[in-house]
């Protein structure tokens, strides 16, 4: 199959990589020309776990390239990702389409034959009909076909993710355009992957839907971690006890800052958007991006409390900046709310993540950064853990106590025991386990 994949954003890039993997050949489209040039040259714009050396193998295989050239990557396409971003649309929460949009009047520009034109970008329901509007004002019904195609994966685990996925969901009722994304998935056959064929409109909303489902569950074991705290439980403890149920399952379950990054916090306010224009109550939604902005800022204040109240003065080491570990990404980073508050109580903030410095430089004010835990957290009043990387999970405790001036740590991710830490003379404080 020969596929174009228009945007090498996050899910662009590893789509079309791992597309290139199945042995189909890829090209890579951006308007980006700084991109392009980078990948071209071997550099990959993202830190994702073995994406460097997928790119250089398929790329050296001659099944993936990049280029800004979307009308000569698109002669005899068979099928045209739209992976472009879908940004929430700056004050309303709504998902900006301009992207989307302004791909597929190209698309319409250089289709030729018939192709399937996928839309992989998360995008509210109705969003294919729309696509579809713009191609048949250049093209004749018949000659192509508009499939919703949306990824579930994973930052820090996309290429798993993505070739071993729980299933793979398509939206179309088109046979020749079924016909093209079987031959396009086939390769997962072989694991039994699901392929879940299902109206255009429906699959879009699944993957609303199963972005709310989760952000949802991580909400609720926040707030039970809430009540765990005032009621003397362990968070942990009642995580696996539910989690043993079945129907309830034990992933998504780790109580923790609040969640983040690109997908949660916008797809679960543009459905609360889509079901406000439908008419319907989506009050569960609507209350877990409540709670979940709110517990943000709790989370400041539990290091605030953690340290008696006043900051003045006081220099605080934070570990941990991205949203989640093994990724550089910072948007709705929990950090990106905790460290302005700290500094508002006139704490200084010293700062070491293994990938994120780079990003939080440029959405953090008056931030010392170091290049490692140990010199983070020398002489601090506090060690505030906010992201769980693994390099933070077996830190020398003894070297960690004799470094800190007092010995504070704020544990965000509940990767210490409370009872080790207490009985190596630390005031720990972590998430629902009281
Ligand atoms: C998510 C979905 O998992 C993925 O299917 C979708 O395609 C895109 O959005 P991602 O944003 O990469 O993927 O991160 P994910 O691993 O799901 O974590 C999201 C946030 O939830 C992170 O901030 C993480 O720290 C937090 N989280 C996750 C918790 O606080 N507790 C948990 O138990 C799980």
């Amino acid at each position: 199959m020969r596929v174009v994949m228009v945007g090498t954003g996050y899910v662009g890039l590893v789509s079309g990589v791992c597309f290139a993997d199945f042995g189909h050949d890829v090209i890579c489209v951006d308007k980006d020309r700084k991109k392009i040039d980078t990948l071209n040259s071997g550099g990959i714009p993202i830190y994702e776990p073995g994406l460097e050396a997928l790119v250089a193998k398929n790329v050296k295989a001659a099944r993936l390239s990049f280029t800004t050239d979307l009308k000569a990557a698109m002669a005899g396409a068979d099928a045209v990702f739209i992976a472009v971003g879908t940004p929430s649309r700056r004050g309303d929460g709504y998902a900006d389409l301009s992207y989307v949009y302004a791909a597929t009047e190209e698309i319409a520009e250089y289709m030729d034959g018939f192709t399937v034109v996928v839309t992989k970008s998360t995008v509210p329901i109705g969003t294919g009909d729309e696509v579809e509007k713009i191609l048949s004002k250049h093209h004749e019904a018949g000659s192509f076909a508009v499939v919703s195609n949306p990824e579930f994966l994973r930052e820090g685990a996309a290429i798993s993710d993505f070739k071993r996925p729980d299933r793979v969901v398509v939206g179309t009722e088109n046979k020749q355009a079924k016909k093209v994304m079987r031959a396009l998935y086939r390769p997962l056959y072989i694991n039994e992957t699901p392929i879940l064929f299902t109206s255009r409109r429906t699959s879009e909303l699944i993957k609303y839907a199963a972005n709310s489902f989760l952000a949802t569950k991580i909400t609720f074991i926040n707030e039970i971690a809430d009540l765990c705290e005032a009621v003397g439980a362990n968070v942990q403890e009642v995580a696996k006890g539910i989690g043993l149920d079945k129907r309830i399952g034990s992933k998504f379950l780790h109580a923790g800052p609040g969640y983040g990054g690109s997908c949660f916090p916008k797809d679960t306010l543009a459905l609360t958007r889509t079901a406000e224009e439908a008419n319907v109550a989506l009050s569960i939604v609507s209350s877990v991006v409540d709670a979940n902005e709110a517990r943000k800022r709790r989370m400041a204040n539990k290091v605030i409390d953690a340290l008696g109240g006043d900051l003045t003065g006081k220099t605080i080491a934070v570990l941990g900046l991205a949203f989640k570990p093994n990724t550089d990404d910072m948007r709705d980073a929990p950090s990106l709310t905790i460290i302005p508050r700290l500094q508002d109580k006139g704490a200084a903030i010293r700062a070491y993540d293994p990938e994120a410095m780079k990003e939080a430089k440029g959405l953090l004010n008056d931030v010392t950064y170091t290049d490692g835990p140990y010199p983070c957290i020398q002489g601090a009043e506090a060690l505030v853990i906010i992201t769980e990387w693994d390099e933070f999970r077996a830190l020398d405790m003894k070297r960690v106590k004799d470094a800190l001036a007092s010995p504070n740590v704020i544990d965000l991710r509940n990767i210490y025991q409370p009872e080790t830490m207490r009985a190596a003379g630390f005031n720990y404080t972590s998430v629902g386990r009281s």
